[in-house]
């Protein structure tokens, strides 16, 4: 089976593509490297000794994405191409909107025209907004987003599930993704953020690595145990064996399904950070500051869904996503 990876030159696409070769899968890449480099999908290339076909293009550009479509008659696409930075969406909400809408609908158009019919969607915890309590399940109702960009994965999720109303040849899996972090065990793919990181790992990282001074841990006195945010880590390699589930479950059945990919443990701020410093043996000054905005207390997910129903669960530790990200960090300090 071919899978066209849309967004697949990026953090969370190029460690799946490594999943889906390994597990046999032919991969197809297209991204317009907005937020990411080629050089990714060549030590995909190099790590699993298999040939990834890699389209620069933009998935918002309807003859470009019918053509590679055609091109290669992919049996499923996941769609990694978007947006994902929640400050910036808020000072640029048109761009998030235009970019991550408009890919949705071109590539459903295109898979309308050429044939395909599966598809596996990268959505986000977000979605459950603050209405729901955790651990969040897939029958809770979505909540409301607190910005643009979490909008987005709402509104293309409503898309998809509108699609597979209308058209009942068509099977959309839902991957509402918890906090992923951790690189490839090799240290050769990882996260690669442009500029100051806004989430957790990169910026420990990044401190770690002294490119950053310190870590403001944002708010110590929420009502958890230690006082910091509580959220689901999940390592990016058991996420993209998530993918490989999501596929072959897909492959199977039409409609709309949706899963939690998360391991349904939640980890402190501050737990991120100890073992951190104790895997790695080496110290990252923190400082705690004032709340972050939009940020909730408590996230995790109910992962049994995704247990039952696809036969997946994550298998790694929290030891091993804050070594991995800190072998991928070390390794490769100035990224791609
Ligand atoms: P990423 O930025 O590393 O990867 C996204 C990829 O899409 C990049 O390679 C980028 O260049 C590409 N892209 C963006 N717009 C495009 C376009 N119009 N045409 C072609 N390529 C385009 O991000 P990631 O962390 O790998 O996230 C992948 C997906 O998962 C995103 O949709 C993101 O919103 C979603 N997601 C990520 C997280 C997370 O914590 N990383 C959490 C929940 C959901
Ligand atoms: C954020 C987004 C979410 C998105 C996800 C992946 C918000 C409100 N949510 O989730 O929509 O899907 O990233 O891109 O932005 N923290 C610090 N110091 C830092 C950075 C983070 O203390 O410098 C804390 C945060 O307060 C939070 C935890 O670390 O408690 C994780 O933060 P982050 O990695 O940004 O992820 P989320 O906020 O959970």
């Amino acid at each position: 089976m071919k899978i066209l990876l849309a967004g697949g030159a990026g953090y969370i696409g190029s460690h799946t593509a490594v999943a889906l070769l390994k597990a046999g899968y032919q991969v197809v890449v297209l991204d317009n490297f907005d937020n990411s480099s080629p050089e990714a999908v060549r030590r995909v290339e190099e790590l699993t000794h298999k040939p990834v076909v890699l389209y620069e293009a933009d998935a918002a550009d309807k003859a470009a994405v019918l053509n590679i479509m055609k091109q290669e008659q992919p049996d499923c696409v996941i769609h990694f191409a978007g947006l994902k930075a929640v400050g910036e969406s808020v000072k640029q909400p048109l761009r998030y909107y235009r970019n991550n809408i408009d890919t949705t609908l071109t590539l459903l158009e295109c898979m309308e025209l050429t044939g395909c019919r599966k598809i596996v969607f990268s959505s986000s915890a977000t979605v459950y907004g603050e209405e729901n309590p955790a651990p969040c399940n897939e029958e809770m109702p979505k909540g409301s987003c607190t910005n643009p960009y979490g909008w987005t994965k709402s509104m293309m999720e409503q898309i998809l599930q509108d699609a597979a109303v209308a058209d009942k040849n068509l099977g959309v899996v839902l991957l509402r993704y918890f906090n992923p972090i951790g690189a490839h065990e090799s240290g050769r793919i990882g996260e690669n953020p442009r500029g100051i990181p806004n989430n957790l790992m990169p910026y420990v990282t990044q401190v770690a690595v002294g490119k950053r001074e310190r870590l403001t841990v944002f708010g110590g006195d929420y009502d958890t145990p230690d006082g910091t945010c509580l959220r689901d880590y999940i390592h990016v390699m058991d996420l993209a064996e998530g993918h490989v589930a999501a596929v072959e479950y897909g492959a199977g059945h039409n409609g709309v399904e949706i899963f939690n990919l998360g391991t349904g443990q939640p980890y402190s701020v501050l737990d991120i950070v100890n073992t951190f410093q104790q895997v790695n043996n080496i110290s990252v000054a923190y400082e705690i500051g004032p709340r972050r905005a939009g940020d909730l207390p408590v996230v995790y997910a109910d992962a049994t869904k995704a247990k039952t129903v696809l036969g997946w669960q994550a298998k790694r530790s929290l030891a091993d996503m804050c070594r991995d990200s800190w072998n991928w960090q070390k390794n490769n300090p100035e990224g791609y």
